[in-house]
């Protein structure tokens, strides 16, 4: 029995348009579902959803008395992170990927794929799921379709995206949709009984960035299911956006408001997954005078605005973020966004029905089900929760979600920060000396590995440029290029470029920063910085507080000492941070453009007279 044509005509709701509903037929005829569902997003709905997949025990409910309305998902072993290595950018020209990306030839692809889907969703519900990414309207806002196999996306993608009937009605009324096909390629045959997690060995995260499709095979996990995030809002819109002239970048929004004196601040940070951004976007600053309201904590769509400012929208509805680590102490918001109505993925099971996970407040539990779904105990010597488990949450439930977090114009930017895992060689806080060094900064970011991604070596230092090596979905020096025009376009008004970096170590390895709330006071010194009230240092990799300027009230045990750790700049050591930026540049051949080959001699040239 598979779902017909018919079929689907049956189960679209009035609204659905003719383009979407040969969508859903052509990938029902091709994955051969049992059954299909549109999703309206209702309340209802995810009522049902979740309480088939507590039967089917792909989700474990959590204590409605600790935390209402809220489920577990355990995932395989093999099923935690991206893929990196999987992930393919399918342009007609390989040149058009460029060296950072894997490449595959889009016709190519596609006989593999069709191969792939030819019955993938047997014994399968075909989940028909229409999002906008954006506030629903909004000038800056785009929609989309997911075709998934997996109800676990559906309402995870309820809580990251605008989904459901009014997104249908903008396709209705004749809006451009990006389509995007998910299977969890696990068919089940007649009488197979489901596992709780299926997925495939083998998977492709697939990308076709001249028709604008996604396709997406084998893997259960976020940033490869959850279709809006990654893939489109970052690898499919940085593509739209180079060829339409805005911007889709991996980047924290908040907004800062100066309470002496009413005026705010709103700053974006692009730092590599797992390195510190849905943090810092509900950072609760640690001096007086100054609030934070969250805008978004992973991705920021940015087009320059009628007044010529660079306006962002976070395209996301919820935060889909790292569990490990988050507390009352780290990270106080966010514990209190996810109190109810979340999601909580490779994260350990209490006694009494709750969650926990590493670095989570209170004493270690006796006794706990870790993620693999085992008895634990802390003689256990493992973790119990896995490093990359995650929480999705909504983010309208953020106690500090900025009033404008929907504002469909967005909100103008004033000033930007690249930072990264260094333990060593980057100080706390530098600022650009003008706004190619600017690119040049986010185009050198080096960053060390973490568990977000399942294929690259943990801890190990790779460049990271933007933030954005995995999400570029096309020529990363391009892609500078475009960062280039863009800051032409705009001139005087596009905002000033920081590089930060809360985790340098000292001889011990211990932070010489304490990070988290105190990074307020560097998000001080920038705004006043940028704003002109301060001056600065003149560095080798840019401008630098002064110390007197720098607001360290209060800070305990931190003295000139540590700052001049923090601020420690070796010539030696950026010789060689030169010479292997150089060698990494190498790959991009003429595609480097030539104001960022300048801005590394100019950095030669700073070193030299050190
Ligand atoms: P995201 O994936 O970029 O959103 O990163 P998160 O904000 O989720 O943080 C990832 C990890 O870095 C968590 O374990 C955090 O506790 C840790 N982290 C975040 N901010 C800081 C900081 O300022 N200092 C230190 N030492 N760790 C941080
Ligand atoms: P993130 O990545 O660590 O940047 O939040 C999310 C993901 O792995 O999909
Ligand atoms: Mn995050």
């Amino acid at each position: 029995m598979t779902v017909s044509a018919q079929d689907v005509r049956a189960a679209a709701p009035k609204n659905a348009p003719e383009d979407v509903i040969d969508f859903v037929v052509r990938i029902a005829e091709l994955a051969k579902p049992e059954d299909v569902y549109f999703a309206d997003g209702s309340q209802e709905e995810w009522d049902r959803l979740t309480s088939e997949m507590v039967e089917s025990g792909m989700f474990t409910r959590l204590n409605p008395e600790k935390r209402p309305n809220s489920f577990l998902a355990r995932s395989l072993p093999s099923d935690v992170a991206r893929v990196e290595s999987r992930t393919y950018i399918c342009s007609e020209k390989e040149e058009d990927a460029g060296p950072t990306n894997n490449w595959y030839d889009p016709t190519e692809m596609k006989k593999i794929l069709m191969e792939k889907f030819d019955g993938a969703m047997k014994g399968r519900t075909l989940y028909v799921i229409p999002f906008s990414m954006g506030p629903v309207g909004g000038p800056i806002s785009q929609l989309g379709i997911e075709l998934t196999d997996s109800p676990y996306v559906v309402c995870n993608m309820r809580i990251m995206t605008r989904m459901g009937t009014e997104a249908l009605d903008l396709m209705a009324k004749g809006q451009t949709w990006v389509p995007a096909v998910h299977s969890v390629g696990a068919p089940l045959e007649p009488g197979q009984e489901d596992t709780a997690w299926p997925c495939n060995d083998e998977k492709y995260i697939t990308h076709f960035p001249e028709t604008n499709e996604i396709w997406s095979y084998g893997s259960g996990y976020g940033g490869n299911a959850l279709l809006g995030k990654k893939c489109y809002a970052l690898r499919i819109a940085s593509t739209m956006a180079k060829r339409d002239g805005w911007m889709a970048e991996h980047m924290l929004i908040l907004r800062l408001t100066d309470e002496n004196t009413g005026k705010q601040y709103h700053v974006t940070a692009a730092f590599p997954s797992a390195c510190g951004k849905t943090n810092l976007a509900m950072l609760q600053p640690t001096i007086p005078g100054y609030k934070v309201e969250t805008v978004g904590d992973d991705i920021a769509w940015m087009r320059p605005g009628p007044d010529g400012r660079l306006y962002a929208i976070n395209p996301e509805a919820g935060f889909f973020g790292v569990a490990p680590g988050t507390s009352y102490d780290t990270n106080p918001m966010a514990m209190d966004t996810m109190r109810e109505n979340s999601i909580f993925t490779n994260v350990a099971l209490t006694d009494d029905g709750d969650v926990w996970w590493e670095g989570i407040d209170g004493p270690t539990p006796d006794h706990l089900i870790d993620w693999h779904g085992n008895d634990w105990t802390p003689e256990s010597g493992e973790k119990a929760a896995h490093p990359n488990a995650r929480f999705t949450t909504p983010a309208a439930q953020c106690p500090i979600i900025c009033p404008d977090w929907e504002a469909p114009q967005g909100v103008p930017i004033d000033a930007i920060l690249f930072g990264g895992r260094r333990a060593t060689n980057v100080p706390l806080v530098a600022e650009q000396y003008d706004p190619a060094h600017g690119v040049f900064i986010g185009a050198s970011v080096a960053s060390e590995v973490t568990a977000a991604a399942t294929d690259v070596t943990a801890g190990a230092l790779r460049h990271d440029p933007f933030a954005m090596l995995p999400f570029c979905g096309y020529h990363m020096a391009d892609y500078w290029q475009h960062w280039l025009d863009m800051q032409e376009e705009l001139g005087e008004n596009f905002p000033k470029v920081y590089q930060v970096n809360w985790f340098r170590k000292d001889d011990e390895g211990n932070w010489l920063w304490p990070g988290f709330g105190e990074n307020s006071r560097v998000l001080d010194w920038v705004v006043r910085r940028a704003s002109g009230q301060v001056d600065a240092i003149d560095g080798i990799t840019g401008r630098y507080p002064k110390f007197e300027d720098f607001n360290i009230d209060g800070l305990k045990g931190f003295d000139k000492e540590t700052w001049d750790k923090l601020f420690f700049v070796d010539p030696e050591a950026w010789d060689k941070e030169a010479a292997e930026t150089e060698e990494y540049f190498k790959q991009f051949g003429d595609k480097l453009p030539a104001a960022i080959k300048d801005e590394l001699a100019k950095l030669r040239e700073r070193i030299a007279e050190a």
